[in-house]
C-alpha cells in the first residue's frame, strides 16, 4: 500500500474525533487496489464489518458482490470505502460524525484518484454532491446517471446507485436495483 494510504489508515485506526470510537471493535478503513479505477463509497460499517475490520462483509456485502458481477466487475478490482469508518449502530449518522470522518475519505479519493466513483445510497450522494457543488437531487431521479467531475485534483465520473441494503429492507426494489447494475455495465 502507498505509504500515505497506510499512514492514513493508522490515523483512522487511532481516531477519536467523534464518539463512535467508543463503540468500535475495528475501524473499517476501506480496501482494494491503491490504483483502482473504480471506487465505491458506502455509508459505514455494520456489526460484521466492525467485527472483521473490512467493508461490506455482511448481508449487504454479499449482495454487493453479486451486483458487482452484474456490472462485470470483480470485487478485488474496485476500492471500497465508506463515509464513516467506525461501527454505526442502526446506520444512523449525524452531521457532526460526517464532518469529523469525511476528511479521511477525501484523502482516500485524492490518493487513489479513481476514474469512476460509485456512490452507494443517499448519504454518500449528499456528501459528494455538496462537496463538489452539484445540484441537489433525489436518488429516484439520478440512480445510474453519470455526472462528470472535473477539478484541479480529480477528473472522475460519479454514478449514484441505490445502497444494496435498500434491496434487503425493501424486497420490492431488488429487481430494479439488479437491473441498475446490469445497466451500469454499459455505462462503465
Ligand atoms: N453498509 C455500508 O454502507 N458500508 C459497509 O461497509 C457495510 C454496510
Amino acid at each position: 500500500m502507498k505509504n500515505e494510504l497506510l499512514e492514513l489508515q493508522e490515523q483512522v485506526e487511532n481516531c477519536k474525533k467523534c464518539e463512535l470510537w467508543k463503540g468500535r471493535k475495528n475501524a473499517v478503513f476501506g480496501e482494494g487496489p491503491e490504483d483502482a479505477k473504480i471506487m465505491l463509497i458506502g455509508l459505514g460499517p455494520g456489526y460484521n464489518e466492525d467485527q472483521q475490520g473490512r467493508p461490506f462483509v455482511g448481508a449487504a456485502g454479499k449482495l454487493l458482490n453479486k451486483l458487482l458481477s452484474y456490472a462485470g466487475l470483480k470485487r478485488e478490482e474496485v476500492y471500497i470505502a465508506n463515509i464513516i469508518k467506525s461501527y454505526l449502530p442502526e446506520n444512523k449518522v449525524t452531521k457532526d460524525q460526517i464532518a469529523a470522518c469525511t476528511p479521511y475519505l477525501e484523502k482516500q479519493i485524492e490518493l487513489i484518484k479513481p476514474k469512476t466513483i460509485i456512490l452507494l445510497g443517499n448519504v454518500a450522494v449528499k456528501f459528494i454532491f455538496e462537496k463538489f457543488k452539484l445540484p441537489k437531487a433525489l436518488m429516484r431521479d439520478i440512480h445510474t446517471k453519470p455526472f462528470s467531475l472535473s477539478t484541479l485534483f480529480l477528473k472522475a465520473k460519479l454514478i449514484p446507485m441505490y445502497h444494496p441494503a435498500a434491496a434487503l429492507r425493501n424486497p420490492g426494489l431488488r429487481s430494479a436495483i439488479e437491473e441498475d447494475w446490469k445497466k451500469l455495465k454499459t455505462i462503465l
